[in-house]
């Protein structure tokens, strides 16, 4: 019972979670999957594909691993610790197999690409390994791997952009949802494990887009995100007369679907994001005012080494463009310290754009050097950990104060909110956010409002990550 308490829990710092809709025994299906997504929310919206293939093949989800004939592990190999927690995970699932022999345990997802089939070596009790583009053949890999066979499909595909695959959604509020629109990588960032895990870049089928978006908005929800590692280079070319579509006309075809759809996407790679996309995000009030733009570092000669083909003063030329274009717009960075042959001068520069960018949020990592990348080959990773951590500390810590100064600011201005459901802390009050994309709580009082809705909000206060305000009455 412990074992199942420690399998069933909720953990870690990575964006994890179980899925989702709670088939269990009741529903239809004879066998049932139980899946982990771990890393980026691309993965997350693997999943769904995932889901949906293998519902189409007979199996029902269920949150409860207790009752589960597969267990999956969709996974993330961007910094070692992801890939740790992964292994950790595994050999959790150990006991659980032993005690079920017809249990089958499959790792999906970027390090079942990294490891193929060493995956199986090592871990002696995983019997299915599946790279990010052959999830259509899970089913066969399952029977295969349910009657002793080795079960690996991990090629690469530069075509294969499931457009055709209607995710099942998974642990979804039923207002927020993300749509794929591109795959894959071709930036070869030096640190970056991503263009090996996740082959080449190429582009979704613009109408199935735009199709799955308003099939969502039909069903209720909101607001999509639409994800890629590099969403503004997609580029879809229609094979039928020959016409193409840019990542700012499908904004905007999205943002048309209707004026109460809020429209997000990520990642923006700052070399990458055109006026163009910029004026369309200005032109629509519902593409949200807020864009993720990493930086990485700010010193130019960190960022050459990098391989990201943008100076400081290049990116920081951006930054002013997207404020100059939308003064509302909120803007956030991923951000790593300690990469190789980093200096206290170039760590310096990096607090330095962060103050001058003035991020309101940003994601924070020290450099791990990934086996096989650009980095991993060329330069020595050679800035001793407990520098590393120093400098993540110091970044850390401003970035704790340009989010503060950035909520200060917002305070006794009005938001546009969309109610996304009961806050974390109460069910006496309900959590939303606004286009800038900042959490917003407020008391339910008696207000007629629900979840889904849109509300004026007067923000009074904040703690932490979050605003505190109250609803506006007319
Ligand atoms: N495609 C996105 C980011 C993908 S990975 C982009 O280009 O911005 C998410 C973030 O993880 C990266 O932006 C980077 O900050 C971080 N990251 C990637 N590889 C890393 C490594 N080897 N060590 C530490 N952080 C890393
Ligand atoms: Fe990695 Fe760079 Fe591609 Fe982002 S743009 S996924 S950091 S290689
Ligand atoms: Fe991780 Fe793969 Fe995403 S390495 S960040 S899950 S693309």
């Amino acid at each position: 019972m412990e074992l199942l308490q420690t399998l069933n829990k909720e953990h870690d710092e990575l964006r994890q979670g179980e899925v989702f809709s709670d088939a269990t025994q009741q529903d239809q299906f004879t066998k049932h999957f139980y899946i982990e997504s771990y890393g980026c929310a691309m993965n997350f919206a693997d999943s769904e594909v995932v889901a949906s293939i293998l519902a189409k093949n007979g199996f029902g989800s269920t949150r409860n691993i207790e009752v589960a004939d597969l267990i999956l592990l969709n996974t993330c190999s961007i910094r070692e610790k992801a890939e740790q927690t992964v292994r950790k995970r595994l050999t959790e699932f150990r006991k659980l197999k032993t005690q079920n022999p017809g249990l089958l345990v499959g790792v999906l997802g970027c390090m079942a690409e990294r490891l193929k089939s060493k995956l199986l070596e090592e871990e002696k009790l995983v019997d299915l390994v599946v790279g990010p583009d052959a999830y259509r053949t899970l089913p066969d890999l399952i029977n295969d791997a349910g009657t002793g066979q080795k079960a690996v499909n991990v090629l690469l595909s530069r075509d294969e952009t499931y457009a055709d695959i209607s995710p099942v959604r998974i642990d979804s509020n039923g207002i927020s949802g993300f749509v794929s629109i591109m795959r894959g990588c071709n930036n070869m960032c030096s640190f970056c494990v991503v263009p090996f895990t996740r082959g080449r870049e190429r582009s979704r089928d613009a109408f199935s887009i735009v199709a799955e978006c308003r099939d969502l908005f039909e069903k209720g929800y909101k607001e999509i995100t639409m994800l890629g590692q590099n969403v503004d280079s997609y580029y879809w070319n229609n094979p039928e007369n020959n016409s193409s579509t840019t990542f700012a006309m499908l904004l905007e075809t999205v943002a048309l679907i209707s004026p109460t759809l809020r429209v997000r996407f990520s990642t923006s790679h700052p070399k990458d994001i055109t006026d163009e996309v910029l004026f369309t995000m200005a032109k629509y009030p519902n593409i949200c005012k807020y864009i993720h733009l990493p930086v990485q570092s700010g010193s130019t000669r960190v960022l050459q080494l990098m391989n990201r083909t943008y100076t400081r003063e290049w990116y920081l030329a951006k930054v002013a463009r997207i404020k100059e274009i939308m003064p509302t717009c909120t803007v956030s960075s991923d951000i790593i310290a300690g990469f190789c042959t980093e200096t206290e001068q170039d760590h310096q520069d990096t607090i330095s754009i962060m103050q001058a960018a003035q991020y309101d949020y940003s994601y924070m990592y020290f450099y791990s050097e990934r086996p096989g990348t650009l980095a991993a080959k060329r330069y020595e990773d050679d800035i001793p950990e407990e520098v590393k951590k120093r400098r993540l500390q110091e970044i850390v810590d401003v970035q704790w104060t340009l989010s503060n100064e950035s909520n200060k600011r917002d305070v006794g201005k009005c938001f546009e909110v969309l109610i996304e459901g009961d806050s974390k802390k109460s069910d006496a009050e309900w959590m939303g956010r606004t286009s800038q994309n900042k959490v917003v709580v407020f008391p339910k009082l008696n207000h007629p409002v629900k979840k889904g809705d849109y509300v004026e909000i007067f923000i009074a206060g904040f703690t932490k990550g979050t605003l505190l305000g109250t609803l506006k009455t007319n």
